[in-house]
């Protein structure tokens, strides 16, 4: 038989997807299972965009569309920069593409080399490492653990970065920690890349209206304008919007970062569908307040949560200020036994959880922390509290 590429002996499914469909399984076979596990936001977007879609649909033209993106599209992302304090983009700065995740598969295809250096700070978004895997770039994690907020710290990256180092990729608010960087601290991270102008960021800002507290939206380019020749800022409506299934994902980079998504869209998606691009034309450039009050609404989920995490002992969780996460470390539990279960590890502990009360966690190995599991609170309010309960009882059960 003939052989597949080599590269596809280095693409692995997404571990998150496989903890989601055991849970839909068990599910579906009649458990009473609670779901923490994926990463979606659980809302539907105004009616506005609904509307803009309906519109688009009475209208369509049925032709191909621009590589780019519509102009329509192109403003409303503009426009949306401008609200989250970045001016002097144009729309040769963007391009758009089939979520965030398909734009970071093009824009790491369009800078890395085989073997080259990427710099990803640990924990990661899963799919970071899966992408740099296939592309057979370099990867060097950093490891950023509970002790240091899961945040990555001046020194370290300083010391990470070497005169071969090509990419950093860079995502705040964080998934999976839900952690948020303040300026005072991206202010300090920018002020070390600038020192380095070999290196490209790569700004994974997709929850950047999920940011809680009054913190700001900080930024590298905010903090240090003369990054832009070297930032892809990366934004999506699949969070902030509530339209993960849409996918539209845009970026804001320099000029021929922008050209070589557009050449790669050409040869590859073509463009947006007319009704998808009405849809997030209509999401990025409308009224925001659906965004608004499910941001606060996520607030007090993330209290919560944080709150039924502190009540377990030796459960060590930062306080995550953005997203929809939290990312305790249950390490305490390894070593114990829940039944006739014994927990050695995460996905031990995920699998014992899942087996014993029906709750639905991702193990943090998924994420490169192996010492933590994620929790995902964007389920019905009723099904947080009593998921939290039951974890906490699982905790009260170990021996
Ligand atoms: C940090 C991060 N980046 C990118 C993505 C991909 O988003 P999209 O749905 O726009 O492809 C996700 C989705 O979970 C994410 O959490």
């Amino acid at each position: 038989m003939p052989m597949l590429a080599e590269r596809m002996g280095r693409a692995k499914p997404s571990a998150i997807m496989l903890v989601a469909d055991k849970a839909k399984k068990l599910k579906a076979a009649g458990r009473d299972i609670i779901s923490f596990s994926i990463g979606v936001p659980n809302f539907l977007p105004g009616a506005h965009v609904y509307a803009a879609a309906h519109d688009a649909l009475e209208h369509d033209s049925g032709q191909y569309g621009s590589n780019r993106g519509a102009d329509a599209l192109l403003d409303a992302f503009l426009k949306h920069l401008r609200q989250g304090g970045f001016d002097g983009y144009e729309r040769k700065h963007l391009a758009s593409g089939i979520g965030a995740k398909q734009v970071l598969f093009n824009v790491m295809y369009a800078l890395l080399n085989e073997g080259d250096e990427i710099l990803i700070p640990t924990p990661y978004w899963t799919s970071y490492v899966d992408i740099a895997d296939i592309l057979g770039a370099k990867i060097t994690l950093l490891p950023c653990p509970a002790a240091q907020d899961y945040k990555l710290t001046p020194a370290q990256l300083d010391a990470a970065i070497k005169p071969a180092t090509k990419v950093l990729l860079f995502n705040n608010p964080s998934n999976p920690t839900g952690m948020v960087y303040t300026p005072d601290e991206v202010k300090a991270l920018a002020d070390v890349l600038v020192k380095h102008p070999h290196l490209w960021v790569l700004s994974d800002d997709i929850y950047n209206r999920m940011i809680f507290d009054g913190l700001p939206y900080a930024h590298v380019v905010k903090a240090r304008p003369e990054l832009r020749d070297r930032v892809v800022l990366i934004d999506s409506i699949s969070k902030s919007y509530g339209m993960p299934g849409w996918r539209v994902g845009m970026i804001a980079a320099p000029e021929s970062v922008a050209q070589a998504m557009v050449t790669l869209n050409s040869n590859h998606i073509t463009n947006l569908p007319e009704v998808v691009t009405a849809a997030a034309t209509a999401a990025f450039d409308g009224p925001q307040d659906v965004t608004t009050s499910k941001c606060a609404d996520f607030a007090h989920r993330r209290d919560e949560v944080v709150a039924a995490l502190a009540a377990i002992p030796g459960v060590a969780c930062p306080r995550p200020q953005g997203a929809f996460y939290a990312f305790p470390d249950i390490s305490v539990a390894f070593g114990k036994k829940h039944g006739a279960n014994a927990i050695n590890n995460d996905v031990d502990f995920c699998n014992a959880l899942l087996d014993a009360k029906g709750v639905a966690c991702v193990p943090g190995s998924a994420f490169g922390e192996p010492r933590a599991i994620r929790i995902s609170y964007t389920c019905k309010p009723a099904e947080l509290t009593d998921g939290l309960k039951r974890l906490q009882q699982f905790f009260a059960e170990l021996n």
